[in-house]
């Protein structure tokens, strides 16, 4: 990690227990039944990764992949599906994982967009929210961390596709995107 360029949030042990404490809570939730886990690429996949390895019940897995379009830089609500999944999720347990929730208008669409298709029940688990930033009603079933209005990149999160190899969850320096 460059950390002339960032600076921790949360290390690697710290997020392992974290997501060890999420897939116990789900586990819970979730004994008897079979769940769908559903990841948002690409930010999520570390996080949906490590979680699915502390859920002890029975589960599939699928992806979807949207993008935000219209012309501003964050999120403008108008969202694109680029991948969609693969199967149905009529009657199923869902649960969508997501890296992190910022304005909420991505989730709210796919929350709204899975919605549609029947499910039996749809549950959202976001390691990372960003709550005073929230544009859209979505309230998250399972949070890691509510963090401050910074942006932040590792453990799967990226800034122009860079650091999501980072095994921490870091503070991007403004100084990186000021340039
Ligand atoms: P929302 O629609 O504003 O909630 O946007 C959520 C998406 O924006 C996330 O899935 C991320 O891809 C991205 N995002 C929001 N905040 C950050 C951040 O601090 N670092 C990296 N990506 C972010
Ligand atoms: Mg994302």
């Amino acid at each position: 990690m460059d950390l002339l360029q960032v600076e921790v949030l949360y290390n690697r042990e710290q997020i392992q227990e974290k997501v060890a404490d999420i897939g116990r809570q789900i586990s819970g939730d979730y004994r008897g039944h079979e769940l769908l886990v559903v990841g948002i690429l690409k930010g999520a996949f570390v996080f949906m990764a490590d979680l699915i390895r502390e859920i002890d019940v029975p589960m599939e897995i699928d992806f979807m992949d949207v993008s935000s379009y219209g012309l501003s830089t964050s999120s403008s609500g108008e969202v694109r599906i680029e991948k969609d999944l693969e199967y149905s999720i009529k009657g199923r347990d869902v649960l969508i994982v997501e890296d992190i929730i910022d304005t909420g208008l991505t989730l709210k669409f796919i929350y709204e967009n899975l919605k549609t298709r029947n499910p039996k029940s749809i549950r959202i688990a976001c390691l990372l929210d960003k709550p005073s930033r929230r544009k859209a009603e979505i309230f998250p079933d399972y949070v890691g961390y509510s963090i401050p209005d910074k942006f932040v990149v590792g453990y799967g999160l990226d800034y122009a596709e860079q650091y999501r190899h980072y095994p921490a969850v870091c503070i991007l320096k403004p100084a990186v995107y000021e340039k």
